[in-house]
């Protein structure tokens, strides 16, 4: 990895690409926010990107993609079958994961619901090192739930552990124990586990993990959505194995697993995903019914430009100059804030920012959901558009109870290669003003909820009048700046 020090002392992340296509951003006037998050139902996905500054919403489809990657979309071959394009990605997935067999899929989801319905039956039990929002839906779906094996530190927020997203083995074994391996659909591990602040797990709690899923006839499979970053802290932050090549470290983190599976629109900067794996019978079993939902087995519902640029943003992950983009400017944005005393998720890991809204909102009670309340109140103040990774996130019980959730945090994804460090800066001078002035946010209530992932389309609005006078005090702290 590059070792770059500033003469006059000044840590900060230097990007290792230059930047030759720009897309215009507009910053819209507060009154202008103002009335966008009441058309969008205070619900951020629901926003239009006409009206976003920075969009922190997710890192999902649109990372930057690099020259290489848009020259190899210009050369597809398109073919309902047999072409050439998919045989060039499938070789690649062949050499990077070391699995004979390549399933394409048009997206990570896509995966999930081909793994669950050939795995999952009614009473199944999938751990987990923390469950996905798309990934948990699909197995519940099929009859079978899901249990949260992650470490517990893995749900501390303010930690200095390096590997919160390890599995905590003595966890694992007891359900082994209490229910038997018959009832383990298979064991998920996350890759850079989402949910809980992009957080890793590490190269040696890994083999631990496939170690005893070996003894007991269990299959390992692994969501490689998040790999690049996790495959970044392996190398940084695991102290045996930082002679180990990125490439190296890749193919041991798949030797240890039975399938490996990911979305495209994280790992390899592009819009795809795919399913690897080695065993004949279980590829025959996910393949029966891949054209069912995602089309024939040489595009899997996707362009063959997007798998060109797979094919390449695969390999360029490998890159340790790469991949070290997102964590360093997230680490970067992380340390600024703790600086301001914004509370945020420790250690810095990859995919975003995470700010802890509990601790920012301590005044919110959850069933008001307070990191949702906290992503209208960015947007307002800033035009930085987040996602809500707490209660909202949760989906209500058979019996329309309402399960808190163990976290509430507003997520900043940073996409990787989008933003300049002085948009970093803008992003995090906000937030602290807001922090400032944090008393004067409240909370939201649904008007329309919908039954499952709430999150996507339901409609908010502020139990009070905070958003106005929110308003009110940034013209009168700012003047006339957007
Ligand atoms: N697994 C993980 C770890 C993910 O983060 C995602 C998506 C998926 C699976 C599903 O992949 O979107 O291609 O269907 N995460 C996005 C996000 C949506 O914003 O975090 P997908």
């Amino acid at each position: 990895m590059s070792n770059i020090k500033f003469h006059y002392g000044e840590n900060v992340p230097l990007e290792m690409h230059k930047v030759r296509i720009v897309q215009k951003l507009n910053l819209v006037p507060i009154d202008r926010r103002l009335e966008a998050i009441t058309e969008a139902g205070n619900n951020t996905f629901l926003l239009k990107n006409r009206d976003v500054f920075m969009d922190m919403l997710t890192d999902s489809g649109v990372n930057a993609m690099s020259d290489q990657q848009l020259a190899a979309m210009m050369v597809a071959d398109d073919s309902y079958a047999g072409s050439e394009t998919f045989s060039k990605l499938e070789i690649k997935n062949q050499e990077l994961f070391g699995k004979k067999y390549f399933l394409p899929a048009h997206q990570g989801r896509a995966c999930e619901n081909i793994l669950a319905q050939v795995f999952v039956k009614p009473g199944s039990i999938v751990p987990m090192n923390y469950h996905f929002t798309t990934t948990k839906a699909h197995i519940v779906l099929n009859g079978g739930s899901v249990d949260e094996i992650v470490i517990d530190e893995g749900l501390n927020i303010n930690s200095d552990y390096p590997f919160k997203g390890n599995t905590d083995i003595e966890k694992l074994n007891g359900l082994i124990a209490k229910h038997g391996p018959e009832k383990v659909a298979f064991l998920r591990l996350e890759a850079g586990t989402n949910l809980i602040g992009g957080q890793p797990f590490s190269l040696e709690n890994m083999r631990e993990v496939s170690n005893v899923c070996r003894q007991n006839g269990i299959i390992l499979v692994l969501d490689a959505s998040l790999l690049a970053d996790n495959l970044y802290f392996i190398k940084v932050r695991e102290a045996q194995c930082k002679d180990m090549s990125i490439k190296d470290i890749t193919r041991e983190i798949a030797d240890l697993s039975d399938i490996v599976y990911y979305s495209a629109r994280k790992l390899g900067c592009a819009r795809g995903g795919g399913i690897c794996i080695s065993d004949e019978g279980l590829y025959l079993k996910m393949r029966e019914i891949l054209p069912l939902y995602e089309g024939f087995l040489t595009y899997g519902g996707m362009s063959v430009r997007e798998m060109e640029a797979m094919t390449v943003g695969l390999e360029e992950t490998m890159d340790e100059n790469m991949i070290n983009q997102g964590p360093q400017f997230i680490e970067y944005m992380v340390d600024e804030l703790k600086k301001k005393g914004v509370p945020v998720v420790t250690p810095a890991g990859g995919l975003g920012c995470h700010l802890n809204a509990l601790a920012f909102l301590e005044h919110v009670p959850q069933n008001q959901y307070p990191a949702g309340a906290l992503g209208a109140a960015l947007y307002i103040v800033s035009g930085v558009r987040g996602m809500e990774r707490g209660t909202m996130s949760e989906q209500r019980d058979e019996n329309g109870v309402e399960p808190l959730s163990n976290m509430e945090l507003l997520r900043l994804a940073m996409p990787r290669r989008v933003f300049t460090l002085s948009q970093v800066k803008y992003a995090i001078d906000r937030i602290g003003w807001l922090y400032e002035n944090r008393d004067l946010i409240g909370g939201i209530k649904f008007v329309e909820e919908p039954k499952v992932l709430r999150f996507f389309f339901g409609r908010l609005e502020p139990v009070s009048d905070w958003q106005s006078k929110l308003v009110a005090k940034f013209k009168a702290d700012f003047a006339d700046s957007l």
